[in-house]
C-alpha cells in the first residue's frame, strides 16, 4: 500500500447521473476511513480552474446517498480543454496541497483527466458515472440502472394511453451514441421495435414490423428509439411512417432529461458505493490514470487507453431476445 497520498480531491463532471451522490459519499468516507483529507471540487473542471473547492468530512456527505443529481454540481468546461485552463487548475490544487484526484463522469471527463495526468502526473482515477452505459471496461456505469427504470416506468404509462386510444407511439430515450437504455427499456417495456445505433435496422425493416399495410395489424403499439438512431429520431420516424400510411394514429414522446434525475435504485447506490471505496483504495495502491469498473460483479481497474479504444458493445443475446419478442 502506498500511503503517501494524504489529500484527495473529488469532483463530478459532464452529464449528471443518479448515484453520483452515493459515489461522492463513498469517496469521502473512504478517505476518512483511511485517514486522508478529502476536498470537493465544485462544478467539475470549472471549479478546479476557479478554485471553488471545499473541504469535506464524513458528516458533510450525510443524507445524500438517496438523492439524484450531484451535490458537487456538474459542468462541461471548455476552458479545461486549453493548456492555460489546465495550468490554472493545477495551481489551485497545488495551493491546497491536493495530491490526487477522483473524477466521477463519462468519457469527456476521463479524456480531460488523462490529458491532465500526462501534463502534471497528478495521481488520478475515474469512476464511470453516466446514464449512457457507454464505457467499455465496466459492465455497468452509475446511473444507467436508474435511468432505464425511469424509461420503463414512462413506457408503461404511455402504453396505457396508447392502448386506450389505439395509437402508435414512438418513445425516444437518451444514450448519446449508445443503445443500452433503449434496448433494455424496450425489452422490459414490451416494445414492438427497438431502434439502436448499434443495429443496422432500415426504415423498411421497421415499417414491415409495424405491419402498416395489413389491415389486421395492431393499431396500438410502441417503438423505442435511441437518440443515437441512425435512421432518424422519433419525430422523423413518426413522420416517415405517416407519409407512407394513414393506418396509424401516431404520437411521439421524447423522454429527455427526465431520465437523468430521480433517486438512484438500490443497484446504483451499491455500485456507486463500491466504486467510490475502490477509487480511494486504487489510489493508495498506486493505480493511476485508470477507471474503476465492475466486471462479473468484481471490481476491476483498466487503463485509460484500454477504455477509450473500444465501444461498450451491447451483447448479442439482448439483441436476439429483442428481435424474437418483437414478432
Ligand atoms: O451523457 C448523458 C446524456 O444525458 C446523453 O444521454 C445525452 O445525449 C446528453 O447527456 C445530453 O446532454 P445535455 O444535458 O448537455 O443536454
Amino acid at each position: 500500500m502506498n500511503n503517501k497520498i494524504s489529500k484527495i480531491g473529488v469532483f463530478t463532471s459532464g452529464g449528471d447521473a443518479p448515484g453520483m451522490n452515493a459515489a461522492i459519499r463513498a469517496v469521502v468516507r473512504a478517505c476518512t476511513y483511511y485517514k486522508k483529507e478529502c476536498y470537493g471540487i465544485m462544478r467539475g473542471y470549472e471549479g478546479m480552474i476557479e478554485g471553488d473547492i471545499v473541504k469535506l468530512g464524513a458528516r458533510s456527505v450525510g443524507n445524500i446517498l438517496q438523492r439524484g443529481g450531484t451535490v458537487l454540481k456538474s459542468a462541461r468546461s471548455a476552458e479545461f480543454r486549453t493548456p492555460e485552463g489546465r495550468k490554472k487548475a493545477y495551481d489551485n490544487l497545488t495551493k491546497l496541497g491536493i495530491e490526487a484526484l477522483v473524477a466521477i463522469g463519462g468519457d469527456g471527463t476521463f479524456t480531460g483527466l488523462h490529458k491532465f495526468y500526462q501534463e502534471y502526473q497528478i495521481p488520478s482515477i475515474c469512476i464511470p458515472g453516466t446514464i449512457d452505459n457507454d464505457l467499455s471496461g465496466t459492465d455497468y456505469t452509475i446511473g444507467y440502472d436508474t435511468a432505464t427504470n425511469t424509461a420503463v416506468e414512462a413506457i408503461d404509462k404511455i402504453r396505457d394511453t396508447a392502448l386506450s386510444h389505439n395509437r402508435l407511439f414512438f418513445v425516444e430515450v437518451m444514450g448519446r451514441n449508445s443503445g443500452y437504455i433503449a434496448i433494455n427499456s424496450g425489452i422490459a417495456g414490451g416494445a414492438a421495435a427497438i431502434i439502436i445505433p448499434e443495429e443496422n435496422m432500415s426504415f423498411d425493416d421497421l415499417y414491415k414490423i409495424l405491419g402498416a399495410d395489413k389491415d389486421t395489424s395492431k393499431k396500438s403499439n410502441l417503438v423505442v428509439v435511441a437518440e443515437g438512431s441512425k435512421i432518424g429520431d422519433a419525430h422523423s420516424l413518426a413522420k416517415q411512417v405517416a407519409e407512407r400510411s394513414s393506418y396509424f394514429d401516431i404520437k411521439v414522446t421524447v423522454l429527455g432529461h427526465l431520465q437523468r434525475g430521480g433517486s438512484p435504485t438500490y443497484f446504483d447506490r451499491v455500485l456507486a458505493s463500491r466504486m467510490g471505496v475502490a477509487a480511494v483504495e486504487g489510489l493508495q495502491e498506486g493505480k493511476y490514470d485508470v477507471m474503476v469498473g465492475i466486471k462479473d460483479n468484481k471490481i476491476v481497474y483498466n487503463n485509460f487507453d484500454v477504455i477509450m479504444a473500444s465501444h461498450h458493445e451491447i451483447d448479442e443475446e439482448s439483441r436476439r431476445i429483442a428481435k424474437i419478442l418483437s414478432i
